[in-house]
Parts: structure tokens; sequence; C-alpha cells
């Protein structure tokens, strides 16, 4: 049976996070410069896409740029951004086609003017669309989107639309950046490292994480249905025993 039919035969995520990391690391084995990477990484970003619309799943966030990434060297943050507008306005109509809502989370007001305009565009014009959420994280990191959350929710209560006791988890999820979208199910990281980087921190709380040694450029659909298929057999239990959630306690 082919990767895709095993995965069409478990319970699928509703959402998927990856963390695309490698690109430099891939170029630097082919003797080339870092950016080279990055460029060659726009051809598994549309594989996972295109793959996840394939599947059904809802939700699919990609680490493009965190907070971190701009203490990277000016150039490669350039050749980062120019790649990132070019690909958005390639990319815009199939998307557009395709059903898929673009979202981004991030710092956005980070960027310049002109990147920020180009960036919304391809929001605004796929608003409408009720297929695969694609949200990509530019200029984010968890501690970010949680600092801005409380900063939010302390105006609330300093003028006096909330009190300290109202509260809730599920209150304070919907003053982040992913407000409305369920937490990842599953985190993908290629490249081998083990780490989160700031990415959802709020979010990933119960999330199964998925690391594989595979470097971004060379991520293709059937390694996405692997991380699916090794998700799939796992036991999610959330703090109760495996009996328990074999009886659906
Ligand atoms: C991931 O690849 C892309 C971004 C962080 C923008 P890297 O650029 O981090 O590649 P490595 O980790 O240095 O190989
Ligand atoms: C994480 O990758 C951020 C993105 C993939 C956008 P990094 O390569 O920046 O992470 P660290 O710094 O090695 O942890
Ligand atoms: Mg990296």
């Amino acid at each position: 049976m082919s990767l895709i039919e095993q995965v069409k035969q478990g319970r699928l995520p509703r959402h998927i996070a990856i963390i695309m990391d490698g690109n430099g690391r891939w170029a630097q084995m082919q003797g080339q410069e870092r950016t080279f990477g990055h460029s060659q990484g726009v051809t598994p970003v549309r594989e996972v896409i295109e793959g996840s619309a394939e599947l059904g799943i809802s939700y699919l966030t990609l680490y493009a740029f965190s907070t971190e990434n701009w203490s990277r060297p000016r150039k490669e943050i350039d050749a980062l951004m120019s790649l990132l507008v070019s690909t958005l306005n390639t990319e815009l109509s199939t998307m557009v086609e395709n059903n898929i809502r673009l979202r981004l989370i991030g710092d956005l007001e980070r960027f310049s003017p002109d990147i920020y305009r180009d960036l919304m565009e391809g929001v605004h014009r796929t608003a409408g669309n009720s297929g695969l959420t694609v949200q990509i994280a530019l200029s984010y990191s968890g501690r970010w989107d949680i600092m801005q959350a409380v900063r939010h929710i302390a105006g609330q209560v300093r003028d006096g639309a909330l009190s300290p006791a109202e509260l809730t988890e599920d209150l304070f999820a919907r003053h982040l950046a992913t407000a409305g979208v369920p937490d990842p199910e599953l985190l993908i990281r290629t490249s081998g490292e083990v780490r989160i980087s700031n990415f959802l921190l709020w979010q990933c709380a119960y999330t199964e994480l998925y690391f594989t040694p595979t470097l971004w450029p060379d991520f293709r659909r059937d390694d996405l249905y692997r991380a699916i298929l090794d998700y799939q057999h796992r036991e999610r239990r959330f703090g109760k025993t495996s009996a328990q959630v074999q009886q659906n306690f």
C-alpha cells in the first residue's frame, strides 16, 4: 500500500506545524551560499501545502522567520524577504484557485511598509477561502505571542473591561496570534535539531513532536506522510492512563 493510502486509514491531525530547518547546511553541503538553500526550500513548501490540502488537513503552520532570525546577517535577511515576497506573489493565484486561505502570524510591524503591503495582499485575497488554512509564522516567536496577549489583556483589566477572575485558558488563547485555530496535534522539525526554538510555546503544550534528520530542501510529500504515520501510531494520553484511553474514559 502506498504511504498516502496508509495515512488515509488512520486518524488525521487537524493542524500540523512545521519548523522548516536546515536550508543553510543543505546549501553549504553543495558548496553554495546559504541563500541558495532558502530558494531551494520553496519546493518542499509547495509539497507540504499540496499534500496537506489533498489529505484534507485543516491547518498548516509553517515557521518561516523567527524573532531571533532578525539577528542574522543583513544580506541573508534581505534575501529571505525578497524570496518570501516573490514566492507569495507567484503562488497567490494557485492559492486562490485551490481554496487555500493564507494567514500570517507574527510581529508584522517590523517589516518595511512595502513588504507588509505585499504580505497583506495575499491575506486579503484569500480571506474568503474555506479550504486549507496556511499560517505562515513571520517575525514570530512563542514568547512574543504570549507577551502581546498579556499586554492586550492587561489593558482590558486596567480599563475595567475584564476582571482577573474571568481570565481562563480559552480566553487567553483568544488573544494569541493563532486565535480561532486549534492547537497543532503534530509538530515536525527537520534538520536533526531537537528543540522548539521559541515556536508555538503555548499552543504546543500537548503536541506530538516529530524530528527528522532530513534537511528542509530535501523534504517531500512522502516525508510528510511518514511524519503523519508516526503520529498515528502514538497514544495521546493527556495525563490519563493507557487503560483509560483505550476504554474511552
Ligand atoms: C531554516 O534554515 C530557514 C530559516 C531559519 C529562515 P536555516 O537557515 O536555519 O538553515 P541551517 O539551520 O543554518 O542549516
Ligand atoms: C528556527 O530555525 C526558525 C525557523 C525555522 C524559521 P533556526 O535555525 O533559526 O533555529 P535555531 O536558532 O537553530 O534554534
Ligand atoms: Mg537553522
